[in-house]
């Protein structure tokens, strides 16, 4: 593995050596045992959208891994002013050890990594989120101590969570039904990839369907960001029907559980009681961002540690 820039692009060894490098990281940090794989590196964190989870994970990972992180906005990198991605790319090649970067296109960060010289990891484009979607896996597995056959759903948007989800869970074997109207499908790469795994994927517009005896829900937010001018419109498809709600919760399996990406949107995509109930669920979820990310950077960046 030498970026990670979908996870499209990984195997399911890859995906569970991660998860599996995740879970001793967090280990050793809460019992206070040092891992300093990357002392005296540096990351270089390039945003183009706002973060609360992504920015801080990625920066106190860094530390604890005995390097340091660089917060570099796109606002204030001569890119913003024009200077082309492959310069770019290239200058911050002989400073950097690597490159966590949050943009709209995919195709920039498949462009760093053509042009650069070290690992490039995506922190969320709108195409995919990768980093989110392995915190998720290892929750899941934290929760349910396997991801073999269970069933994941997902309601909302066909978004950029929408799209890695699929493939994450299906690459670890679980079954995955996503329910997203007419018009705000996953991505037609995602699809094709999904077709190959026949009934174990489906896709329909009704949430109550997809939810039928699912241990997994999950949802996000209607409108992502560089989509808030679209709010309105999306909310009179999305809203009275695409959310986790009560109703949602007694379709799916007793016992099951629900993830949010966050930021979550209460009363919109999820109720604030559904929220409030499986808040343990989806702040470890959080948390476990710190700890993916971790084992993503020791894989890229001190291969062999
Ligand atoms: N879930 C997530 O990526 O959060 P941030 O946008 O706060 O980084
Ligand atoms: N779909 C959301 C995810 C945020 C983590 C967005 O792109 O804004």
């Amino acid at each position: 593995m030498k970026h990670l820039l979908k996870l499209l692009d990984l195997s399911t060894e890859e995906i569970v050596d991660l998860l599996n490098l995740a879970d001793q990281l967090k280990y050793e940090q809460k019992h206070g045992i040092e891992h300093h794989h990357l002392k005296g590196m540096t990351l270089g964190m390039i945003f183009q959208k706002s973060s609360t989870r992504t920015r801080v994970s990625f920066e106190t990972g860094m530390y604890q891994l005995g390097g340091q992180a660089l917060f570099l906005s796109l606002r204030d990198l001569q890119i913003g002013r024009g200077e082309p991605v492959q310069d770019t790319a290239r200058v911050l090649s002989r400073y950097l050890n690597g490159i966590m970067i949050r943009t709209f296109a995919q195709k920039e960060v498949e462009d760093l990594a053509e042009y650069g010289s070290i690992p490039i990891i995506n922190g969320l484009t709108d195409f995919c989120h990768p980093c989110q979607v392995l915190a998720d896996l290892q929750t899941i597995r934290e929760y349910k101590n396997k991801l073999d056959g269970l069933k994941f759903c997902y309601i909302g948007d066909g978004n950029n969570m929408a799209n890695s989800l699929t493939v994450g869970a299906l690459k670890c074997g679980m079954s995955v039904s996503l329910a997203c109207p007419e018009g705000y499908h996953p991505d037609n790469q995602v699809l094709e990839f999904a077709k190959s795994y026949d009934d174990k994927f489906q896709l329909t517009a009704d949430p109550k369907t997809a939810a039928a005896d699912a241990d997994v829900l999950y949802t996000d937010v209607w409108a992502s960001m560089g989509q808030e001018g679209e709010f309105e419109k999306r909310k009179k498809v999305f809203e009275g029907i695409y959310q986790i709600n009560d109703e949602i919760m007694s379709a799916a399996k007793s016992g099951a559980m629900v993830l949010h990406c966050l930021p979550a949107h209460r009363e919109e995509e999820i109720t604030a009681k559904v929220f409030e109930a499986h808040a343990n669920e989806i702040f470890d979820e959080a948390e476990n961002r710190l700890h993916a990310q971790k084992a993503v950077m020791v894989r890229l960046m001190a291969p062999g540690k």
